[in-house]
Order: structure tokens, then C-alpha cells, then sequence
């Protein structure tokens, strides 16, 4: 049984900043950020949007009757959870109208969740083949004004509907993944910024990225031959192609220049949205299905990392007609309709936070376009919204 992506969506938040302009208040030469780092655009979000509205605003573009109806699983990967003890889910699960004997649950690590959370999706539907399991990942990457991450920022969504003979892509059985306790990126609980070292992540990343690519060849039988495209998680766009320079000598030119050319294209949404942590491997997957018309049978390659930390190097063969599945237009609006932030207003509206002393507070969602926002805190609890209803 062929078991997959069925749908994709995606949402950002309204708000963008300018790479250049935020090199020049930085004192740093713009081609750093736009070529060093590879990043044009950095999506910011404002009070009203957190890691529960991102996730139900995309999930909204994929969702309906059949999907409402089947969806019997909710998996939510984050790891910028808005609570320590609640799913993040069941807020999302209660928004979407979901039915109410659907299991839901939060997955934690780093930017891996979703993938784990995509892996056991699919063992949820080969033991429940007329199932449908609703994967989300959302983020709001924060790392501080003025610190070197603060170039790696980035807020948004993908939602994924995991079923079987799904319409996008079907995923292949191998895999090959990793674990290692290290202290590359971390958020412990007092803090609403993460610890990076930086140089560390970007060593253990391609580290890992060698040892799940040398392991899946093993298992699988393949070769870089095999693959139209290898999409990875993108901290920044930078990263990804360093990993895949460390390969590419595996395949003749031809390859090599396929593998390249499509590395850029599954990169575009990723330059113009920034970190989007748990989201943020399978909005360069979007990217490149949006972006580019491939043939169906074509083998993606995906590498997901997680600090702290997880890899895994997996892979998916596209569906007939599978462009026909895709919000492409939806993605193009979402896109086209952002406001950009000047430097100084971006400080303002990162800097704007939720109380943290226990009072209730309400905030005007006037201005925000989302169906879906959050309205305040009362009584310790997180209050939303769903314009649509
Ligand atoms: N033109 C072109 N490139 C330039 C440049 C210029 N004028 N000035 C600098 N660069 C290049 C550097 O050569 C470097 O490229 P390289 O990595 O290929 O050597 C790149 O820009 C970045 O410069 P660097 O000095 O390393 O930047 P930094 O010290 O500010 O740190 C990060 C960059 C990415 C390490 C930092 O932003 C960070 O830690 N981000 C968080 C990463 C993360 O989230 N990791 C965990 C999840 S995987």
C-alpha cells in the first residue's frame, strides 16, 4: 500500500523584513545575508499569530469534508510551544472543528518533530488504511535583536495530510536516521530565545547529513542517480547547499547540474520566510513542487535534522498529476499580500509580548488578514479566534 503526502499548506504571517535593510541598521554588507547566509526576506510575526493560529491557518487550505471526516490522528511538531503540559494540537483540533474521536498530541525535537511525526503517521495508516493523519509543523524562530541568529529567524506553517494512495507523494519504506546528545541549539524553559552555537550546529548538521545519506545508500540500494531533487531542512539557505556540495561528486554533471538546479528552486519560499524550525524541510519540499513542473515517478530526497539532536535521510516518488493538488495560487497570494516592516517597527513588534506574571490581557486583531488569530490571555488561558466561523 502506497502511503504519503496527500496535501500540502502553508501560511505566514503578514509581516516581512528586508535582509538588506536589516544588514544595513546591523552594520554588516548586505551579500552576507543575501549570499553568506542566503536569505532575502525574514518573516516576523505579529502578537496576534503564534505557533497555534500558523498551524491552523495552513492547515485550513487543506481541509474538507472528506478530510474533516477521516482525520482521526492530529500530530503537532513544534518547538516553540506555547505551553509545557498542553498539546498545542488540541487548540488546533478544537479551531478546525476536527471530530472529537481524533487523537492529538505535541512532538518535540528541535526541528525534527514533524518528521517524526510524519514517520508515525504512517504507521497509524497501514495498521488504518481509510484514515487520514493531519501532521502539523509550525514555528516561530527567535533568537534576539542583535545576536549572530538573529539573520536565522522566521515564523510560519506547513500542514500535511498523511494518508493512504495519497495524491502528492508517496513515501518509500527506507529510512535512515540518528541520534546524539548534543549541545548545538536549545531553548531551555525560562527562556523565549534559543542557545545556539552556531558553528557547531553547521558542523554537526553536514556531520549528520554524511552518516544518514551513507546509511540510507546502504539500505536502499540507491545512488544519487536516483534523485531529481534532495530538499533539506533550511535554517538558512545556505546550509543546505553546503550539505549537498559534499555529495554531488557522487553523480556525473548532468546529475550534478539537476540536483543544483533544483536545490535553488526548492530554496525560493525558504529565502523569502526565513527559520520556520519544524516547518522548515517541508516548505523547501513546497517550494520545489510549486516552482517546478516534474515527472511524475521522479524520486524527492528529503534530509531532516533536529538539533540537539536527530537526522534522518528519507525519500518520496510523486504522484500522477500531483500539481493538480497544490494551492499554488494560494501560496502566490500569501506571498504577494505581506507587508514589509521597517527595521526599527520589526524591533517593536518582536519585542511586543504576552504577559508572563499570570494577567489577562486582550489584543486587537483588527489589523491581522488570518482567519484564524489569537485574541488574548484570561485566567491563564490562551484565548482565539476563528474569523470564519
Ligand atoms: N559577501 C558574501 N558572503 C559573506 C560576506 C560578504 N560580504 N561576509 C560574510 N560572508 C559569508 C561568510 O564567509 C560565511 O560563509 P561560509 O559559512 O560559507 O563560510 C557566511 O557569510 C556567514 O558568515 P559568518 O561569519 O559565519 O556569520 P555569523 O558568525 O554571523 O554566523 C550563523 C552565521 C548562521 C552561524 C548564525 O547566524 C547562527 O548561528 N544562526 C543559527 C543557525 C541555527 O539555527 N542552527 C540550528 C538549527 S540547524
Amino acid at each position: 500500500m502506497k502511503i504519503g503526502i496527500d496535501k500540502i499548506g502553508f501560511y505566514i504571517p503578514q509581516y516581512y523584513v528586508d535582509m538588506n535593510k536589516l544588514a544595513e541598521a546591523r552594520g554588516v554588507e548586505p551579500e552576507k545575508l543575501t549570499i553568506g547566509i542566503g536569505q532575502e526576506k525574514m518573516a516576523i510575526a505579529p502578537i496576534t499569530q503564534d505557533p497555534v493560529t500558523l498551524a491552523a491557518n495552513a492547515a485550513l487550505q487543506i481541509l474538507d469534508d472528506e478530510s474533516l471526516e477521516k482525520i482521526d490522528f492530529v500530530m503537532f511538531g513544534t518547538e516553540s510551544g506555547i505551553d509545557q503540559s498542553k498539546s498545542a494540537g488540541v487548540y488546533v483540533h478544537q479551531l478546525l472543528g476536527l471530530r472529537p474521536d481524533a487523537r492529538t498530541i505535541e512532538m518535540k525535537q528541535a526541528c525534527y518533530g514533524a518528521t517524526a511525526a510524519i514517520q508515525l503517521a504512517k504507521g497509524h495508516i497501514a495498521l488504518n488504511p481509510e484514515s487520514k493523519v493531519l501532521v502539523l509543523a509550525s514555528d516561530i524562530a527567535r533568537y534576539g535583536l542583535h545576536t549572530a541568529g538573529e539573520v536565522t529567524q522566521g515564523a510560519g506553517a506547513v500542514a500535511l495530510i498523511i494518508s493512504a494512495n495519497p495524491r502528492i507523494m508517496a513515501l518509500d519504506d527506507i529510512s535512515a536516521y540518528l541520534t546524539k546528545d548534543i549541545m548545538d541549539f536549545w531553548r531551555p524553559t525560562y527562556s523565549d530565545v534559543a542557545f545556539v552555537d552556531g558553528k557547531f550546529s553547521n558542523e554537526q548538521y553536514l556531520a549528520f547529513f554524511g552518516q544518514v545519506w551513507k546509511e540510507y545508500k546502504e539500505k536502499s540500494g540507491l545512488s544519487i542517480a536516483d534523485f531529481e531533487a534532495i530538499c533539506y531542512h533550511l535554517p538558512y539557505t545556505k546550509i543546505g547547499l553546503k550539505a549537498l556540495r559534499t555529495i554531488l561528486e557522487e553523480g556525473s554533471t548532468d546529475v550534478q547540474e539537476k540536483l543544483k538546479d533544483n536545490y535553488h528552486i526548492s530554496t525560493l519560499y525558504g529565502r523569502k520566510v526565513g527559520n520556520i524550525y519544524t516547518a522548515s524541510l517541508y516548505l523547501s519540499l513546497l517550494s520545489l513542487l510549486d516552482q517546478k513542473e516534474l515527472e511524475a515517478g521522479a524520486r524527492i530526497g528529503l534530509f531532516s535534522y533536529g538539533s540537539g539532536a536527530v537526522g534522518e535521510f528519507f525519500s518520496g516518488i510523486l504522484q500522477s498529476n500531483y500539481r493538480d493538488f497544490l494551492k499554488i495560487d494560494h501560496h502566490t497570494n500569501l506571498f504577494n499580500n505581506r507587508t514589509e516592516l521597517s527595521v526599527s517597527k520589526y524591533e517593536m513588534v518582536f519585542e511586543e509580548s504576552l504577559p508572563t506574571d499570570g494577567s489577562s490581557v486582550d489584543v486587537d486583531t483588527t489589523n491581522d488578514p488570518a482567519p484564524i488569530c489569537l485574541t488574548g490571555i484570561n485566567e491563564h488561558m490562551r484565548q482565539y479566534t476563528n474569523k470564519n466561523k
